[in-house]
């Protein structure tokens, strides 16, 4: 095990020798400290990868592996934040977790505006929250080649009917007609080849990605019945699907009966994390509201109620009661402020955060790098697995077949 400056030593001791070399060096303290980070980082990743194997009587007991994404087409808004990232964050201490930047599945309606600098701000955006590089594994998903290589295999084994009967295709096609690509298709089982790479426990998603996941672990049932029917053991696992209950599905501001989405063309339909105090209070003043007297969940008239009223839940931390008693007697007048006052303390400390990570661009590419070292390294083996399965002649099949001959 070599730390970046080719020490042997690990974690503590190496820290300290790496800034030591880093003061020799003249690297600035703050680079030195994240090469530190992530030679601890890197050693983890290596020691798991060849002396762990999973589920041995050796290895240390394993968390349970969690996968997920967001893409990176627009801000992040409150819906992906308290829909999935939130929820990553929370989990990130009990389980080792994947997770990527889709970028792929951001072209598949035409060409993304300023990718780039998009899948550098989701990631900057994860950071922000609360997720740790130091924890969790956080990549690119384009930069990881397996994701595209595992999907053509199990378009090989996904019924084309399958795909037919899923929802976002439909509605998003529905707006683009004949020209709606193989790719918007298809999207689903790139989506399943980003999940069962990882063979995670579980994956948690909002409520919009519920037919997604379902699809995938169709799809890794398929190929195991297919590939691995009397082997000792399955290629994938099939990963359960976790959603929370009050946030799974965040509604926009504009149309309680519509989730906030990146893709609505009202800006003021959702809270983006990046926006500043004055716009969060601005756009929650401008919420469509209704004339009913009082406050409450769960009327199927009042879908606007409703979803303030959770979205007030959540970024206090109140219970379903808590939030009862104190606002079931308020108007909108009075509501409002409090709830956008409750955003803004939510929000704003991760928007500073946000901020001041994009003015280190070179660190956000030193955590994707450290990423994609280790999700490549995990991906790969799960393709070799499948590449075996499938029968192909493999490079490592060919380097055997060339020893024969020499010996
Ligand atoms: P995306 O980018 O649309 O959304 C990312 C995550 O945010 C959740 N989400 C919401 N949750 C609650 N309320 C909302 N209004 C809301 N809007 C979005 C989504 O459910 C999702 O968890 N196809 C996926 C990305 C993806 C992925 C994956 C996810 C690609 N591969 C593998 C998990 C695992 C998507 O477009 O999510």
């Amino acid at each position: 095990m070599r730390c970046w400056f080719g020490h042997t030593s690990p974690n503590l001791a190496c820290r300290m020798t790496v800034a030591f070399c880093g003061a020799l060096h003249r690297v600035p303290l703050g680079a030195v400290l994240r090469r530190a980070n992530r030679c601890r980082f890197l050693a983890t990743a290596t020691e798991t990868a060849t002396t762990a194997p999973r589920g041995t009587a050796s290895a240390p007991p394993r968390l349970p592996r969690v996968l997920s994404g967001v893409q990176p087409t627009g801000n992040l808004h409150l819906g992906n934040y308290l829909g999935a990232v939130q929820t990553w964050v929370e989990a990130q201490e009990r389980t080792e977790s994947y997770l990527a930047v889709v970028d792929m599945h951001a072209v598949t309606t035409g060409p993304s505006k300023a990718l780039r600098q998009a899948t550098l701000s989701a990631a900057a955006m994860y950071l922000a929250c609360g997720i740790d590089p130091e924890r969790c594994v956080i990549f690119a998903q384009s930069q990881v080649g397996a994701h595209a290589e595992l999907m053509w295999l199990l378009s090989c084994v996904t019924p084309h009917g399958w795909l037919n009967r899923m929802i976002q295709f439909k509605e998003k096609a529905k707006k683009q007609g004949e020209t709606a690509s193989m790719g918007l298709f298809s999207y689903p089982v790139l989506q399943a080849a980003d999940v069962l790479l990882y063979r995670p426990d579980y994956v948690p998603v909002g409520e919009d990605q519920r037919q997604h996941i379902e699809l995938a672990r169709d799809i890794a049932k398929r190929y195991n019945d297919l590939y691995c029917a009397g082997k000792d053991r399955n290629t994938f696992n099939v990963p359960e699907l976790r959603m929370t209950k009050s946030s799974a599905r965040v509604m926009a501001l504009d149309d309680g009966t519509t989730k906030m989405s990146k893709s609505a063309e009202n800006d003021g339909s959702r809270i983006n994390m990046t926006d500043t105090p004055d716009v969060i209070s601005r756009k929650i003043k401008r919420s469509k509201t209704d004339s009913f007297v009082g406050l409450e969940f769960g009327n199927p008239q009042r879908p606007e109620c409703d979803n303030l009223l959770s979205i007030y839940q959540v970024v206090t931390g109140k219970t379903k009661d808590e939030v009862v008693d104190e606002c079931s007697h308020l108007n909108w007048g009075k509501f409002k402020p409090l709830l956008a006052d409750a955003l803004v303390e939510h929000i704003d400390p991760i928007r500073c955060r946000y901020e001041e990570l994009m003015k280190d661009k070179a660190y956000i590419v030193d955590v994707l790098m450290d990423g994609y070292e280790k999700a490549n390294l995990q991906a790969i083996r799960t393709l070799d697995r499948v590449k075996k399965d499938v029968g192909f002649l493999t490079l490592g099949d060919m380097r055997k077949i060339q020893k024969k001959r020499k010996v």
